[in-house]
């Protein structure tokens, strides 16, 4: 049997809708604590390793879009295995050579121990490198979303704006995000799941996919 068909796959063990395990670690902005973030929604997510070229592009595009974030009420925490010194060396890095500096906390995390509460890296892997995984948490500390890109490609920052602009949508109301929507889109309107409203329904798709005005941001 293939080996690797065994390993718990990155992201395993944690589920949309459990509470993101709290933690508190040193980090470029000094000390931090997960739980302190409560009341935000926080984008925590894990990069293989500092000085390494996909990582460097996402981090160029995350601090360019830092406004974006900020404007939806939501914190970004990175976090690696490599020390603090490497991550500031690598912040001082792309300020120079970018132009742009790297303003939210990137967590150190030697020890694995925060990557592997989180499935961000394997209890059987031989490497230490986190995969890019990236958890959407509520402000209530609630896993609302989580992806899980390989190493050899980079996350694309619209989309993480556009999964926080949706679940922020479903949050103020009961609507669902249909496929590709964007803010200031139809949402979907929650079925009536029942006989009577399928059969009242003005058309086959009625009583289950029927979209709702304009819910989402402008
Ligand atoms: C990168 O960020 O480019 C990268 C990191 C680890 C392995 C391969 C690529």
């Amino acid at each position: 049997m293939d080996e690797t068909a065994s390993r718990p796959a990155p992201c395993a063990g944690l589920r949309i809708g459990d509470l993101a395990p709290d933690f508190a670690a040193r980090s470029t902005l000094g000390d931090v604590r997960l739980s302190d973030l409560r009341g935000r929604w926080l984008i925590l997510f894990s990069h293989p390793a500092d000085f390494t070229p996909v990582c460097t592009t996402e981090f160029v595009a995350l601090a360019r879009a830092a406004g974006e974030f900020d404007k939806r009420d939501c914190a970004l925490m990175a976090l690696s295995v490599d020390s603090l010194f490497s991550h500031f060396a690598w912040l001082r890095l792309i300020r120079d050579r970018f132009g742009v500096e790297v303003r939210f906390p990137i967590v150190e995390d030697p020890t694995l121990v925060i990557g592997r509460a989180y499935g961000m890296v394997s209890a059987h892997d031989a490497d230490s490198a986190t995969v890019r995984t990236t958890f959407f948490i509520d402000p209530e500390g609630v896993i609302r979303a989580m992806t899980c890109y390989p190493a050899n490609v980079g996350r694309s920052t619209p989309e993480m704006l556009r999964m926080l602009d949706a679940l922020q949508a479903v949050d103020s109301g009961q609507a669902l995000a249909p496929a590709n929507w964007q803010p200031g889109d139809p949402m979907l309107a929650q079925p009536d799941a029942t006989l009577d409203a399928v059969y009242a329904a003005d058309s086959e798709t009625g009583w289950f996919l029927q979209e709702t005005g304009g819910k989402g941001r402008a």
